[in-house]
C-alpha cells in the first residue's frame, strides 16, 4: 500500500481510575486511514482500526472497553510486557553469581514479568508529533527489587504511526545500581477479519524462520534450536494457520496449538530490522507485516482464549479467535547459555524496534 497524505491527529480522553485512585487515559491517534487507541494502563494498544480492501474500516485488535476488565481478566491484550516477556523457568536466574526469584504465575514458572508486570502499571505518557509521525511515548520507572528483578529500570516505549500505515514501536531502557535481565515486547492480539469475528485459522502466515525453540511441558525451551523443515512449524512459504494445527506433532500438543518462539533468519537491513512475518486474511484482504531488530518472535495462536469473557465489541472470545506475534529475545534466556544474552548493565542502553505495517492485498 503506497503512502498517502492525510492529516495526523491525536486526542486524549479519560478512560478510568485504578482502585488505588490513579487516573488512566486513552490516547487516540490517526493518520486519517489507520487509527490506534492506547491506554496509559500497561501502555496498552486497545484498538487498531484499519480499512479492508474495499475501504471498510474495522477494529482488528482484541481488547476491553473498561479498565476493571483489563485489570481482572486480560490475557495481556495489547499490553507492553516487562521486565521479561515470556517465561523464566521457576522464576529463577542469577547474574554475576547473585540469585534472583521472580514470583511465579504460570504453573511453576514466571510469565511476562511475574504477577504484577509492566502490563499492570500506569505509565506516564507524552504526545509525540512531527510532520511525519504521531503517537505517544510511555515511560515507567521500575524500582530495584520490583517483582524480584535487580536494579532500578527506566523504560520508555514510543508508539508512532506514519503515512505508510506503519505502527513503529521503539523500546529504550537503562538500569541503575545493579545489572538486570530485560526482554520487552508488546502482546497485541489481531484478528484481521475484525475483532470478535471468529477464528483466525484461515489467516495465511509467512514466517522468516528457518528454526524454532522447542519447549518442555511447562513451555520452557529445551535449549535446542530445531529446524522447521518437514514440521508444522514451517511457514517459510505462506500457509494457512489452521492447515496443520491439529496434527499430532508433540510440540503442537504441548502448546495446545502454536505457542512457540521462532528464530528469525537472514541478516538485518541497513535500518537494523529484518522481515519477521506477514499475516493475511484472504476474506477482508487485510495484511500485517512485522519487521524487527529482535532475534525471535513468539507466534501464539490464541490457544488459551476459552470463552470466559467478552471483548470490546460484545463478542465472546474463544480458542483461536486471534493470534499474537511477540517479537522478543528467546524465552528463558537468563538460564540458557547458548541463547543471545538478555542482561542489561548500568551504563548500557537497551534499544530495540519493531514495526507493524498494515495493508491490504
Ligand atoms: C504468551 C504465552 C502464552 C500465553 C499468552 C497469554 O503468548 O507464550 O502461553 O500465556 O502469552 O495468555
Amino acid at each position: 500500500m503506497g503512502s498517502h497524505h492525510g492529516r495526523l491527529s491525536i486526542r486524549k480522553d479519560p478512560f478510568g481510575t485504578t482502585p488505588e485512585g490513579a487516573g488512566v487515559d486513552v490516547y487516540t491517534f490517526s493518520n486519517g486511514r489507520v487509527t490506534v487507541s492506547m491506554l496509559t494502563w500497561g501502555a496498552t494498544i486497545q484498538r487498531v482500526e484499519t480499512p479492508d480492501r474495499r475501504g471498510r474500516t474495522e477494529n482488528i485488535s482484541l481488547g476491553f472497553d473498561n479498565l476493571p476488565d483489563y485489570a481482572k481478566l486480560s490475557p495481556y491484550f495489547g499490553a507492553t510486557i516487562g521486565r521479561y516477556g515470556n517465561r523464566i523457568a521457576k522464576g529463577q536466574f542469577s547474574i554475576d553469581g547473585n540469585k534472583y526469584q521472580i514470583p511465579v504465575n504460570d504453573g511453576e514458572n514466571a510469565l511476562h514479568g511475574g504477577t504484577l508486570g509492566f502490563d499492570k502499571k500506569v505509565w506516564k505518557a507524552k504526545v509525540v508529533q512531527t510532520s511525519s509521525h504521531v503517537g505517544v511515548a510511555f515511560t515507567y520507572v521500575s524500582p530495584d527489587g520490583e517483582m524480584g528483578f535487580p536494579g532500578t529500570l527506566t523504560t520508555t516505549v514510543t508508539y508512532t504511526l506514519d503515512f505508510d500505515d506503519d505502527l513503529r514501536i521503539d523500546y529504550h531502557a537503562t538500569v541503575a545500581g545493579k545489572p538486570t535481565v530485560l526482554n520487552l515486547t508488546n502482546h497485541v492480539y489481531f484478528n484481521l477479519a475484525g475483532e470478535g469475528s471468529g477464528s483466525i485459522e484461515g489467516h495465511v502466515l509467512e514466517l522468516n524462520a528457518p528454526s524454532y525453540t522447542p519447549v518442555d511441558s511447562g513451555l520452557i525451551p529445551t535449549g535446542e534450536i530445531a529446524p522447521v523443515a518437514g514440521t508444522p512449524f514451517d511457514f517459510r512459504r505462506p500457509t494457512a494457520i489452521g492447515k496443520r494445527l491439529r496434527e499430532d506433532h508433540p510440540q503442537l500438543v504441548i502448546g495446545r496449538g502454536y505457542d512457540h518462539n521462532f528464530v528469525l533468519g537472514g541478516k538485518a537491513g541497513h535500518d537494523g530490522l529484518r522481515f519477521a512475518g506477514r499475516f493475511t486474511d484472504p476474506g477482508s484482504g487485510r495484511t500485517v507485516s512485522v519487521r524487527t531488530a529482535e532475534p525471535g518472535a513468539q507466534f501464539y495462536s490464541g490457544n488459551f482464549l476459552d470463552g470466559t469473557f467478552q471483548g470490546i465489541g460484545g463478542k465472546t472470545y474463544r480458542q483461536g479467535d486471534a493470534f499474537a506475534f511477540e517479537t522478543q529475545h528467546f524465552p528463558d534466556s537468563p538460564n540458557q547459555p547458548n541463547f543471545p544474552s538478555t542482561v542489561l548493565r548500568p551504563g548500557q542502553t537497551y534499544s530495540t524496534r519493531t514495526i507493524y505495517s498494515f495493508g491490504t492485498k
